[in-house]
Formats: structure tokens, C-alpha cells, sequence
């Protein structure tokens, strides 16, 4: 479903361009989910970018369904660490934005919100303030605000990155029920090795910059997982060791 192909992306900043991603090769089948992992600065965010049409490459092509992509993919939801929700918009009003923009009657939206809203476990809170919710919250309220675009790709740079161990668990529970219901396919970006195990068909392993593929690890683990214990199992072990492996390599090489 995405595929891609010689993908090279360098910033030309002035005198000092920065190759940031070189030469990657990459097939993601529909309703997979695939993590992204390695070092900071490394290019997952830049890939990410490329694949929603926000970044051009510099050469070679991002096939999404069959076409080049070369304007904004549609198709695609993107969320990040950073939470975008309006301080001064109700969590209803937050994530109905796009059905107002669409010029949906208002009862059309409140309807959509809170059906929504339920999905991802915070029905009761549509007038609520973002102010007036946990990290936790407002990372559902985040989610919620990307599946009112019905994407069938979601995007994730590091979504999770800041959220406390019970907090991830929780919210790695709720993308898994979702895709349950809806199999998307998702784009993770991680730096942690855990999380993209627990979650993933294929964990990608990336070099520092310029970002190539050292290491393509299927994840065989049988689903549904259970995201509280599945780490304890002798296979997650032997899969974390082997990925760490390589990572660490990556991580010494950058200290130096
Ligand atoms: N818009 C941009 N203009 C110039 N350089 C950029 C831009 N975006 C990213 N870069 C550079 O490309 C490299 C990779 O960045 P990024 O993709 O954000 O890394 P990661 O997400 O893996 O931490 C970094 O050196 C960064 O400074
Ligand atoms: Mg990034």
C-alpha cells in the first residue's frame, strides 16, 4: 500500500546541505503496522513527512495505493508528540474543527464528536476545556481530532514519547482496539524498543543520519497481544535482544 522507492531527501540549507535521508527502500502492506526506530536527527520525522506530501524528496517516489504522491496525502493522519489541540475550543468544538470547516450543521457535529469522543474513551468530557484534562486526556482528545478524518493511514511521530509507563500502556491499549476495528495502517516513530515491539507486524531499524535500513525484524508475537504482559514472554526477549543488537550500535556510534 505504500511503497517506498530510492527515497533521498537533502535540505539544502545555504552552503551546508543536510543529507538527511539516503537511499530507502520500503514496502508497508495495507493494515500493518510498522515502527519506525533509531537514533535522534537520524530523518523518521522527515520520512514520515515525505510519505503525508508535506516534503518533496529529493529523489525517488512515495507510492501510496498504486500513485505517486505529490501533493498533501489525504489519506494520511498525522499526530505528534506535541498535542495541537485550541486552549479556547471545548474538546467537542476541538475535534469537530474540520466538520465546521465543512459547514455541518451543529447538531450534525456535536453527533460526530461525541460518537468520537466515546471511541477513544472520553465520553462525558465534550465540554470540557483541553486545560481541564490529564496527559492522558488530551492524547485521546489528539486522537480523536485525527479520526474525525477517517484516515486509513495513520502517521505517528513519537505520539507517546511523553507520557508516563501506565499512560502508554493505556493508550497503546486504545490504537490497538481501534485497529482492531478499523485495521489502519499505521507508521510508528519510536525511540522505544518496547513499545514498537509490542505493537508492531515489522519493526524498521534506522542508522543515524543519513537514515538508511539496517535491519527489517518481523515481529511473530501472536495477536490480540496483551500490551501489559506480552513483554514478558521468552519470544518478545529474544526479539528485544536481537533488535538492541543493532540499535546499540547505532546509539554508540553517536556518542562518539
Ligand atoms: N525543514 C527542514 N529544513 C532543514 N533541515 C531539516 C528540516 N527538517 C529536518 N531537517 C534536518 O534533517 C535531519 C533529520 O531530521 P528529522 O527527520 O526531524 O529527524 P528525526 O525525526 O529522526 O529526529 C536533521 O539534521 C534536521 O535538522
Ligand atoms: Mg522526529
Amino acid at each position: 500500500m505504500i511503497e517506498l522507492r530510492g527515497l533521498h531527501k537533502t535540505f539544502d540549507k545555504g552552503s551546508a546541505p543536510v543529507e538527511a535521508v539516503r537511499n530507502i527502500d520500503l514496502t508497508v502492506a495495507r493494515g500493518s503496522i510498522v515502527s519506525l526506530i533509531g537514533p535522534s536527527g537520524c530523518g523518521k520525522s522527515t520520512l514520515l513527512h515525505m510519505i503525508a506530501g508535506l516534503y518533496e524528496p529529493s529523489s525517488g517516489d512515495v507510492i501510496y495505493n498504486g500513485r505517486s504522491v505529490d501533493s498533501v496525502n489525504t489519506a494520511t493522519g498525522y499526530m505528534t508528540q506535541k498535542d495541537t489541540l485550541f486552549p479556547w475550543r471545548t474538546v467537542r468544538d476541538n475535534v469537530a474543527l474540520p466538520s465546521e470547516l465543512a459547514g455541518k450543521a451543529k447538531a450534525d457535529r456535536h453527533r460526530q464528536a461525541a460518537d468520537i469522543l466515546g471511541r477513544v474513551g472520553l465520553d462525558g468530557f465534550e465540554t470540557r476545556y483541553p486545560s481541564e484534562l490529564s496527559g492522558g486526556m488530551r492524547k485521546r482528545a489528539a486522537l480523536a481530532r485525527m479520526l474525525i478524518y477517517r484516515p486509513e493511514t495513520f502517521l505517528l511521530d513519537e505520539p507517546f514519547g511523553a507520557l508516563d509507563a501506565q499512560l502508554k500502556l493505556a493508550m497503546h491499549e486504545l490504537l490497538l482496539r481501534l485497529w482492531t476495528e478499523d485495521k489502519q495502517t499505521i507508521l510508528l516513530v519510536t525511540h522505544d524498543l518496547v513499545e514498537a515491539i509490542t505493537l508492531s507486524d515489522r519493526v524498521i531499524v534506522l542508522t543515524r543520519r543519513p537514515s538508511r535500513i539496517i535491519l527489517d525484524q518481523e515481529i511473530d508475537l501472536p495477536r490480540p497481544r496483551d500490551v501489559q504482559n506480552v513483554r514478558f514472554s521468552p519470544r518478545f526477549k529474544e526479539i528485544y535482544d536481537q533488535l538492541w543488537d543493532f540499535l546499540r550500535l547505532e546509539y554508540e556510534e553517536e556518542r562518539l
